[in-house]
C-alpha cells in the first residue's frame, strides 16, 4: 500500500483564560474547515495543554497548521512529528476530541472506553509514533480523575 497520508502532530499550551466559548469555537472552526479540506485527527486538552494529530493531504494539512502556529489561543508549540503512512488513523472523526476537564465533558464527542480501544487496534499495526505517545497519554490519564479548572 501506498504511504500517502500526511500527519502531523504537536503538543502546545493553552492561553490563560480560556473559556468555555473558546474551546467550542476552536472545535467549530476544525470541524467546518477540516470537513471541507478533507483532514481527520484528534485534539485532546489535559492540564492545560493541548495535544494534536492532523491527518489528510500535505498541502492542507500544513495550510491548517500554518493558521493552528499563530492561533493566540496557545502557544509555545512543539511539533512531535510528521510524515506518511498508508492510512488515517482517525477516518471517522473531522476532529475527535478528548478533555480531562468536567467543564469540557460536553464538548467530547466519543466514549471513553471505546476510544481507548480503538487506539490499541490502531496501533497494534502501525509504528506512528504520535500515536504511542497518544496512547501513553491515556495509559497514564486513563483513570484519572477529571479535574475542575473554572473554564466557563
Ligand atoms: C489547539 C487548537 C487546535 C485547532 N485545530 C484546528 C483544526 O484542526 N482545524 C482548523 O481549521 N482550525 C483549528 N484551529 C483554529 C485555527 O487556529 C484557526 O483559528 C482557524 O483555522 C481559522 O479558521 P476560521 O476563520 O474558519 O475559524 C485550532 C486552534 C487551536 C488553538
Amino acid at each position: 500500500m501506498l504511504k500517502e497520508i500526511f500527519h502531523l502532530s504537536y503538543v502546545s499550551t493553552a492561553s490563560e483564560c480560556l473559556k468555555f466559548d473558546d474551546f467550542r469555537k476552536i472545535l467549530e472552526s476544525a470541524n467546518h474547515n477540516n470537513n471541507e479540506k478533507n483532514i481527520t485527527g484528534i485534539l485532546v486538552y489535559c492540564n492545560n495543554h493541548f495535544f494534536q494529530i492532523l491527518e489528510g493531504n500535505k498541502e492542507d494539512v500544513l495550510s491548517i497548521y500554518e493558521n493552528i502556529l499563530v492561533d493566540r489561543r496557545h502557544d509555545n508549540l512543539i511539533k512531535l512529528q510528521e510524515g506518511y503512512s498508508e492510512k488515517r488513523q482517525f477516518e471517522r472523526w473531522e476532529m475527535a476530541f478528548k478533555s480531562y476537564n468536567t467543564e469540557l465533558q460536553q464538548l467530547d464527542n466519543f466514549n471513553n472506553e471505546e476510544f481507548y480501544s480503538y487506539l490499541k487496534d490502531q496501533l497494534s499495526d502501525s509504528n506512528h509514533v504520535s500515536l504511542k505517545i497518544l496512547t501513553d497519554f491515556f495509559d497514564l490519564n486513563g483513570n484519572a480523575q477529571l479535574v475542575s479548572e473554572n473554564i466557563h
